[in-house]
C-alpha cells in the first residue's frame, strides 16, 4: 500500500527519495510523486512505476534541493490519474504534503474549504488536508499542522513542506506508521524502515496524534496538543542485505528459502524440547489469563488468516480450549459476543492491517485481552495489545507472504504448545512434539530440494486456468494458502476447500485435466483423502499430492507427487504448504509475472 519517503539534509534529497520509493516499490502502488524545495516547491509525479517517474525527473533541471518529500499512491480517494499523485499541493503552490490513510470527514471539510474559495484539481482526500493547512497557515508550518490535524478524522501519516519555510520538514502520524531515521545532521522519514536502513539505522517511531518538526539541527516531537513528548531513538532491527535480493531472481523465492534459518530464530532460547517446555518472555506476565481463557478468537486476513485458522485448530486440538477464527474485517462490524476470559489473537505480518486493528480496538473495548502475533517489530498492533509474541523472521518484501506464514504457524503452534502443557499436557507428549518441532527447519530444507522437480511438475500444469486445492484436518487450512498462493501471483483461478466438501458442488467443475492439488499427508484423515482422489480421479482431474516420504501408494493413484518428511499431523502444514509456495513461484514466473509486485495487490493493506 501507499509508501512515503520525507528527506532533510544536506545531500541531494532527489536521488535520495527516489531510491527509498523504490524499496518501498513491494508495497503496491499505481503512481508515485517526489516535491523538492529548491528556492520554491517543485512537484513532478507520474502514473505508473517509479522508473516512469524517475524517466520524467531526467527531463526537469531544477530539482536539487536537500529537503524534499516522495510517495507512493495505491488510490483509495479518486482514479489513477496524475492529477490525484501525491506529493499534492495548496491552491497557492506553496505547501505540499505526502499521504498515507484516509480521512473520514473530507467531504465535510472540502465544501468548508470550497466556501473560503479554495479550489480543488484532484479527488483525494490528501487535497483537502493541504488545503486545510494552508487555510490555516499563520507563518508557523508546524502550528498549522497542529491545528488541521485537529480538525480531521481518519488514519494518516504526513510529510509536509513548504515554500516559506525551507529548513523546515513536518511529519505526523494517526494510525499509519511513519518512522523517523536520525542520522549525522540529516533525517530519513519514512513509512516503512527499508527506505531508512541504506542511510541510517538509528530512528524512533511516532505515537498516534503526534507531530514532529525536523530541521538540520534537530527535532522536536509533540502531542497536537503542543505537549513536548521525548521519543525513544533505537536500534533498527534490519540490516541491508536482509532486504537485498543475493542470488535470488525474486524475494518471493529467497524468502521460501530463508524459511528453516528463519524458523531456527522463531523458535531459538524459547523452547527446551526434553523438559517439555516452553518460554515466551512476551506473554508471560499473562500466562495466569492464558491457561485460565474460557475462549480464544484468532483473527487477521488473508496468509496471516489461513495462519490463524491453524492456530484454531492448533488451540484446541493442543490446549484443548474454545478457540475460534474469524476474517477480521467481519469481526469488526457483525457486533461480536466477547464473554469474560476471551482472549483476541491478532495475527499480522506487518502489523498494520487496517481490519486486523479494526478488530483489535472492538475486542479490546469488549474487554477482551489481546495478543499480538506479529512480525514488524513496533508496529501498530504489537503497540496497542497487551501481550504478544514476535515470529522474528526478517523483513518480508514478496508481497505473497511466504516465510511470514510459517513464522505465524510457528509461534501459535508455541503458545498452544505453552498453554497446553499447564492445562491438560504431559510433560512426555509436549517434549515429543517439541522434539519434531524443532527438526522442522531440517526437514524444510530437505523438501526445497525438490525444487527442481517441483518446476517440472508446474511446467506439465501451468497452461490450465482453474486448480482446486484440497485437505482435511489440519491441511484445510494449508490448501486454503496454497490456492491464494497461485492465485495471487500467478491470476490462475484457484480454490482452496476441505477434501470432503468438493462433492458437495464443485466435484461438478472437474473435468478432464484439471489439475487437483491434494494434501495427502499420512495423518490420521490419510485414508479418507485417499477416497476423496478416487472421486476425483474418475472423473478425469489430475492429481498432483503432496504425500510422507516413503508412501507408495500415492503413486499409484497420482499423476505427480511433492513429498515431505514424516511428522506429527498438527505441524505438517509446517511441511506441507513449502511444495505449494514453491509451485505458485514457479507458475507465475513461467507465466511472465513480476511476482514480487502482483497487479492490485498491496503488502500491506492499510485501510478497510
Ligand atoms: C495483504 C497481503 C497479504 C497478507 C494480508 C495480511 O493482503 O497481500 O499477503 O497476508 O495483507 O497482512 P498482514 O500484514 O496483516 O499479515
Amino acid at each position: 500500500m501507499c509508501g512515503i519517503v520525507a528527506y532533510i539534509g544536506h545531500k541531494p534529497a532527489k536521488e535520495l527519495l527516489v531510491e527509498g520509493l523504490k524499496r518501498m516499490e513491494y508495497r503496491g502502488y499505481d503512481s508515485a510523486g517526489i516535491a523538492v524545495l529548491n528556492g520554491g516547491l517543485r512537484c513532478i509525479r507520474a502514473v505508473g512505476r517509479v522508473a516512469v517517474l524517475e524517466d520524467k525527473l531526467t527531463t526537469v533541471d531544477d530539482l536539487e534541493g536537500t529537503i524534499g518529500i516522495a510517495h507512493t499512491r495505491w488510490a483509495t480517494h479518486g482514479e489513477v490519474n496524475e492529477a490525484n499523485c501525491h506529493p499534492q499541493q495548496d491552491d497557492k503552490h506553496a505547501i505540499a504534503i505526502i499521504h498515507n490513510g484516509t480521512i473520514e470527514n473530507y467531504a465535510t471539510l472540502k465544501t468548508y474549504l470550497k466556501g473560503r474559495g479554495h479550489s480543488f484539481t484532484s479527488a483525494t482526500d490528501t487535497e483537502v488536508m493541504v488545503m486545510l493547512i494552508s487555510e490555516l497557515y499563520q507563518g508557523d508550518l508546524e502550528q498549522a499542522v497542529r491545528a488541521a490535524l485537529k480538525e480531521i478524522r481518519g488514519a494518516y501519516a504526513i510529510g509536509v513542506i513548504c515554500a516559506n519555510e525551507p529548513d523546515t520538514l513536518v511529519v505526523a502520524r494517526k494510525g499509519s506508521p511513519l518512522i523517523i531515521g536520525v542520522g549525522a545532521g540529516e533525517y530519513v522519514v519514512a513509512s516503512d524502515a527499508s527506505a531508512i536502513v541504506a542511510h541510517t539505522t538509528q530512528a524512533f517511531s511516532l505515537d498516534d496524534e503526534q507531530v514532529c518538526k525536523i530541521t538540520r539541527d534537530g527535532f522536536r516531537t509533540s502531542t497536537l496538543d503542543n505537549i513536548a513528548v521525548t521519543p525513544e531513538v533505537r536500534q533498527l532491527e534490519i540490516d541491508l542485505e536482509q532486504i537485498e535480493l543475493g542470488s535470488f531472481d525474486t524475494y518471493m523465492m529467497k524468502e521460501i528459502y530463508e524459511q528453516p534459518e528463519r524458523l531456527r530464530l522463531t523458535m531459538k532460547g524459547r523452547i527446551k524440547s526434553r523438559d517439555g517446555q516452553i518460554v515466551l518472555g512476551g506473554v508471560s506476565k499473562f500466562t495466569r489469563e492464558l491457561v485460565r481463557a474460557r475462549r480464544f478468537v484468532l483473527t487477521g486476513q488473508g496468509t496471516a488468516y489461513h495462519a490463524a485458522m491453524l492456530g484454531e485448530y492448533l488451540f484446541e486440538d493442543l490446549a484443548k480450549v474454545p478457540a475460534k477464527v474469524e476474517y477480521a474485517s467481519e469481526f469488526r462490524y457483525r457486533n461480536p459476543i466477547i464473554v469474560d476470559g476471551t482472549v483476541l489473537v491478532a495475527v499480522s505480518q506487518s502489523g498494520e492491517t487496517a481490519d486486523t486493528l479494526a478488530a483489535l480496538h472492538e475486542a479490546k473495548e469488549r474487554g477482551a485481552l489481546t495478543l499480538g502475533v506479529v512480525n514488524v517489530v513496533g508496529s501498530s498492533i504489537t503497540r496497542e495489545t497487551d501481550a504478544g509474541v514476535y515470529l522474528r523472521v526478517g523483513p518480508e518484501i514478496g508481497v505473497a507472504s511466504t516465510k511470514a506464514f510459517t513464522g505465524q504457524v510457528a509461534v501459535l503452534t508455541m503458545l498452544a504448545l505453552y498453554m497446553g502443557r499447564r492445562r491438560y499436557m504431559s510433560v512426555e507428549a509436549c517434549a515429543d512434539l517439541l522434539s519434531q518441532f524443532e527438526r522442522v527447519p531440517e526437514m524444510i530444507e530437505k523438501t526445497l530440494e525438490q525444487n527442481d522437480h517441483i518446476l517440472d511438475v508446474t511446467k506439465k500444469y501451468v497452461d490450465q486456468e482453474n486448480w482446486l486445492f484440497l485437505g482435511r484436518g489440519y491441511n484445510y487450512p494449508a490448501a486454503l494458502e496454497g490456492a491464494l498462493k497461485l492465485k495471487e501471483i500467478s491470476y490462475i483461478h484457484a480454490e482452496g476447500m476441505p477434501a470432503a466438501e468438493m462433492k458437495h458442488g464443485p466435484i461438478a467443475l472437474i473435468h478432464d485435466g484439471m489439475p487437483v492439488v491434494f494434501i495427502a499427508n499420512q495423518g490420521p484423515q490419510y485414508d479418507k483423502v485417499m477416497l476423496n482422489i478416487e472421486q476425483v480421479k474418475s472423473r478425469g482431474g489430475r492429481i498432483i499430492a503432496v504425500a510422507t516420504e516413503g508412501d507408495k501408494q500415492i503413486e499409484t493413484i497420482a499423476d505427480d507427487v511433492f513429498y515431505v518428511p514424516h511428522i506429527a499431523d498438527p505441524l505438517s502444514p509446517l511441511l506441507t504448504v513449502v511444495p505449494l509456495q514453491l509451485m505458485a513461484c514457479h507458475a507465475a514466473m513461467l507465466r511472465g509475472h513480476d511476482v514480487d509486485k502482483p497487479r492490485n495487490l498491496a503488502k500491506s493493506v492499510t485501510v478497510e
